[in-house]
């Protein structure tokens, strides 16, 4: 059997995608994880091993969107197809707001990071230095929608998975084998 493509085509996604795919969604769960059980439990010591990392593993994101992003534009013409009527316009749809908060959630938290007081430093390296007087508008809008974003991108998450498990489970065309397997 050939190898699986690096790039995309019409009948599957090709290794990149789905590396950048599945990293994503580890990467993320892992967010979603430490931030629920710091919601539930506060800050108690074994939560910090799950939210200690968070502003590294956030940053990684950014980082895996940003690519994720440019790769997406680069195969556009060339992977596979949302389908037509109104469940594919709704496919469309999903996964532009899925794109518009994956790249907002992490980014507004490192402009937050840059205008602010405390800086940010990453694995001993300082990415940002601390300001002598915070940049207020970047405070305001992380404060503002960092966290709500987040969790209105945890339902879009959710409502990805529902979507391909009625692929697979009612329609059974094979979604799931474009992003996991061959067709
Ligand atoms: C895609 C990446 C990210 C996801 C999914 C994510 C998700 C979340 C979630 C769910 C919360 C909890 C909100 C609440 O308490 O209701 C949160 C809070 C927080 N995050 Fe992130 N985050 C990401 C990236 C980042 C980055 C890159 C930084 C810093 C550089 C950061 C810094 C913070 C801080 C300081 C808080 C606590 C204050 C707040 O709620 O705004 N996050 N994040």
């Amino acid at each position: 059997m050939a190898a699986l493509p690096l790039r995309d085509s019409p009948d599957m996604y090709g290794r990149v995608t789905r590396l950048l795919h599945w990293t994503i969604a580890a990467l993320m769960l892992w967010q979603f994880l430490g931030m629920a059980l710091r919601l539930i439990f506060g800050r108690r010591d074994f939560v910090s091993f799950f939210v200690g990392g968070h502003a590294l593993v956030g940053t990684v994101l950014f980082v895996l969107i940003v690519l994720r992003v440019v790769w997406m534009l680069a195969n556009r013409k060339n992977r596979p197809d949302h389908g037509d009527g109104l469940l594919g316009l709704g496919a469309r749809l999903g996964h532009l707001a899925l794109y518009a908060v994956m790249a907002t959630v992490p980014s507004v938290a490192l402009l937050r990071a840059w205008g602010g007081d405390r800086g940010l430093s990453l694995l001993g390296v300082e990415v940002f230095a601390p300001k002598a007087v915070p940049v207020e508008w970047t405070q305001t809008l992380a404060g503002a929608v960092h966290g709500e974003l987040a969790w209105v991108m945890l339902a879009l998450i959710a409502g990805h998975v529902v979507m391909v498990g009625l692929h697979e489970g009612m329609w059974r065309d094979g979604t799931l084998a474009r992003m996991v397997g061959r067709r």
